[in-house]
């Protein structure tokens, strides 16, 4: 059992309060992960692999943080070190649906996922794209039983709306990371970089009106890495949990800002995994798909689209969840 007392330096979640319990009553629920790999993608992936809530029937790739060879052969190395030889990569999108990809983020290293220690990949990614495979499995599924999280720029997720409609409608859920609503934007004054990297597809995902929810920089930064949480994954003797203890530890070598770090990604798993820590409030939002300051800013107005978005978070109950989960893996 993980002290939730040991994830921060003076904070404690306090005694009144009972941790969120890590086996889920109901069925595991069929999952996919869209992901641009990424180190705090890459923590995601990890807890999504650790917990019991998630059969993960795929990992599909996108560039986003860095280029799609890379963003693939990270998933693949990813999987070949949690022993899961059984989740199928699909390679995506390499570039945004209408204008150049993003230069790569220096935030997560050369190789996109810092200088951690992971094994090459054991299975190859699989032949078929992967859109095709996302729409070839979500019509074989009953409908609304497949979630997907998504974990980098929406550009696999819009090709499918775009072009494979009834597939599409299918999803169970998106829960994609992604826009700041009240909160100062990481790549422009309002632009987060996951919309900022492919608007056009945040844009075309958001009019979609399938069950989606945003989970903005207004909530993941506050869900923030410490030492004493590196500490404490290294000290659980696990795998996955030291792994991610690595993973957060290279992630403070890219920042100036070494006291802490927000763990953007993994609150989409922690969201799946647990509602009840989260805000939510239905906006009406519209994508700005304009000039490149502006691009993937969020507009709440009466002419977009509902959807729901997660405005707060009780941290440090998501920070114990993810240890615990990775404790216990
Ligand atoms: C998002 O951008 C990427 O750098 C992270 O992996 C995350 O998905 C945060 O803005
Ligand atoms: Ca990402």
């Amino acid at each position: 059992m993980v002290k939730s007392n040991a994830l921060s330096d003076n904070r404690t979640l306090g005694p009144e309060k009972a941790s969120t319990p890590i086996m889920p009553h109901a069925k595991p629920r069929v999952t996919i992960i869209d992901t641009d790999p990424g180190i705090d993608d890459a923590i995601g992936i990890l807890l999504a692999l650790a917990s019991p809530a998630f059969t993960i029937a795929g990992i599909t790739t996108v560039a986003g943080n860095i280029g799609i060879e890379t963003t693939t052969r990270n998933a693949g190395r990813l999987l070949a070190f949690a022993g899961r030889e059984d989740v199928p990569v699909f390679q995506g999108a390499a570039a945004p649906l209408s204008r150049p990809g993003p230069e790569p983020l220096n935030l997560h290293g050369e190789g996109g996922i810092g200088g951690v220690d992971l094994p090459d990949p054991i299975r190859e990614p699989e032949g078929l794209n992967a859109v095709e495979w996302l729409a070839g499995f979500l019509l074989d599924q009953p409908a609304g039983t497949v979630d997907v999280l998504a974990l980098g720029p929406l550009t696999n997720i819009a090709r499918l709306v775009l072009g494979q409609p009834d597939a599409a409608k299918r999803i169970g859920r998106i829960i994609a990371m992604g826009g700041a609503i009240h909160e100062h934007g990481n790549v422009g004054p309002r632009s987060e970089f996951n919309l900022w990297a492919d608007p056009e597809a945040a844009a075309a995902v958001v009019a979609s009106r399938l069950p989606l929810v945003l989970i903005p920089l207004d909530v993941t930064r506050r869900v923030r890495a410490t030492r004493a949480l590196v500490e404490t994954l290294s000290a659980s003797g696990k795998p996955l949990a030291s792994m991610v203890g690595s993973l957060i530890e290279s992630y403070f070598e890219s920042t100036a800002n070494r006291e802490s770090r927000p763990l953007h990604d993994p609150c989409v798993m922690l969201f799946a995994l647990a509602p009840e820590l989260f805000r939510v409030e239905e906006l009406s939002l519209s994508v700005d798909i304009g000039s490149v300051e502006e691009a993937g800013a969020l507009t709440i107005d009466g002419s977009g689209t509902p959807v729901q978005v997660a405005l707060g978070v009780e941290g440090l109950a998501a920070l114990d969840l993810l240890a615990r989960h990775l404790a216990a893996s």
